[in-house]
């Protein structure tokens, strides 16, 4: 498969819907909260299921609006140049796709290991680690990174937001466990505090 090339840094702010109009640079995800799961750490409050919920976009800025799930996509710090057209995200699933954010946060110890020793927990010889886990899924599942941690007011490390067709919710949930199990992917071990948001597509608005 072609590789694309890495799009330029992007904004993104995931917030409540308000009736203030976006910047005439920002594009806007319409969804509805369908439900809200605080899987480590301190409990993401003020979201509740049935709230309408927007993602704001722009190359330019980044949109306000409140809350702190934002960050900027930015260019590749792990991938290898072997495994990038094995990695290439999937298309749009379409407009009945299910849609989840997961911010998350990792721990004082992470933050404080050499690039290499980082790079080593994404992948191993003596297990799969997380490129091997999430590879199986690169086709089918939409994603998308926002990096936080170094912007004023963020409380997380990360935004991560994914795609994927209904009927592909079963490999969603068994790469979300792949993940998360230390036995597989011991990077996951560093990961303090996370959530997920779980969002049905209601449209989306071009500027
Ligand atoms: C569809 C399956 C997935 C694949 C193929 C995949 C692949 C990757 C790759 C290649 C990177 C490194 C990007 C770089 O070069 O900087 C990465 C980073 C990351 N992924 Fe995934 N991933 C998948 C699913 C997930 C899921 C479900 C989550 C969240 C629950 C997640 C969270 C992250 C985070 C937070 C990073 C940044 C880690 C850091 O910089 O410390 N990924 N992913």
């Amino acid at each position: 498969m072609t590789v694309p090339p890495v799009p330029p840094p992007t904004w993104g702010r995931f917030c409540v819907e308000t009736s203030a109009s976006p910047s005439l640079t920002t594009k806007v995800d319409r969804y509805r909260i369908e439900a809200v799961r605080n899987v480590r750490g301190e409990p993401l409050t003020g979201l509740e299921a049935g709230t309408k919920f927007v993602r704001l976009e722009s190359i330019s800025e980044l949109p306000s609006g409140g809350g702190d799930l934002f960050g900027v996509t930015q260019h590749l710090v792990y991938t290898r140049a072997a495994e990038r057209p094995d990695l290439v995200t999937t298309p749009l699933p379409g407009q009945d796709a299910l849609c989840v954010v997961i911010p998350l946060t990792k721990s004082e110890a992470w933050w404080q290991l050499a690039l290499d020793e980082r790079e080593a927990m994404f992948r191993g010889a003596t297990r799969a680690g997380h490129v091997e886990v999430g590879l199986a899924y690169a086709r089918i599942i939409l994603r998308k990174l926002y990096h936080s941690r170094p912007l004023p007011g963020s409380a997380w490390d990360f935004v991560t937001y994914f795609e994927f067709a209904p009927a592909h919710r079963p490999q969603f949930e068994a790469l979300l466990a792949g993940l998360r199990d230390p036995a597989k992917n011991p990077e996951w071990n560093y990961v303090e505090r996370e959530s997920e948001i779980w969002l049905s597509r209601i449209g989306t608005l071009l500027t």
